[in-house]
């Protein structure tokens, strides 16, 4: 090698998508940190918006209003997976997107096109600039917004398991109740006209449900490596 440098790694584009409690969140972060790849948490950028209309006041059962607003926040997302950052406005919101307010909200924000065209834009542009290589977690992002992506990924698990583990993030909220919870977002973000949650058809599909997280890490890595190889 050339000056000693070692060699690098050509850019690698991941999309993960699935519902919520699949562990998309966590395999996504640890597998973008494992291979110095940037991360993207497109979840964040959706409740960002939806905070944001929140607090303006905006009625979120007027999809026109939530339209004709949706270019006005101003969402910068960090990427670097073990510090990620979500601002809206200048503003740290990473706390106030994860409060049940803006939870029981989101799925009504995000299925508004206007919206969904003024994320899916600056989506493109995060991972057009990723120069490593960036993974992208979502619902739509191997079938609409990256669909030239090099891997796709798609996690599912049962709904029991998904709830056990939303109501244990959630520390101690009730199982039954976080079912339902995450069973009707998951309806709501499946049946939307604007590029619902689905899996891309050449996205590996991978059930979480009986798996441990660091093998679900373990996998993925190993699956972007043998991308990352045949580039
Ligand atoms: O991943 P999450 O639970 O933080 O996502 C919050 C909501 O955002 C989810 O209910 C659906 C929406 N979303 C979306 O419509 N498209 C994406 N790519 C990511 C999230």
């Amino acid at each position: 090698m050339e000056n000693g440098a070692a060699p690098t790694a050509p850019a690698v584009i991941v999309a993960i998508d699935g519902p919520s409690g699949t562990g998309k969140s966590s395999t996504s972060k640890a597998v973008a940190a494992q291979l110095g790849l940037s991360y993207l948490d497109t979840g964040a950028q959706y409740r960002a918006i939806t905070w944001w209309m929140v607090n303006a006041g905006i009625d979120i059962d007027d999809p026109q209003a939530i339209a004709a607003a949706a270019a006005k926040p101003h969402i910068v997302s960090g990427t670097d997976p073990e510090k990620p950052t979500i601002m809206v406005d200048g503003i740290d919101v990473a706390a106030p997107i994860r409060t049940q307010e803006v939870t029981s909200q989101v799925s009504a924000v995000s299925a508004v096109p206007e919206v969904r065209a003024q994320i899916t834009e600056l989506q493109r542009s995060i991972a057009a600039s990723a120069a490593q290589g960036i993974v992208v977690e979502g619902r739509d992002i191997g079938t609409t917004v990256l669909p030239d992506a090099d891997l796709k990924i798609f996690l599912t698990a049962s709904p029991e398991a998904r709830a056990a583990r939303r109501s244990g993030e959630l520390k101690g909220a009730d199982v039954h109740s976080t079912r339902a919870a995450l069973l009707k977002r998951d309806a709501a973000d499946s049946s939307r006209k604007a590029s619902p949650l689905a899996k891309a058809d050449d996205a590996v599909e991978v059930d979480t449900s009986d798996l441990t997280l660091q093998q679900v890490i373990e996998c993925v890595v190993t699956l972007v490596e043998e991308k990352r190889a045949a580039k």
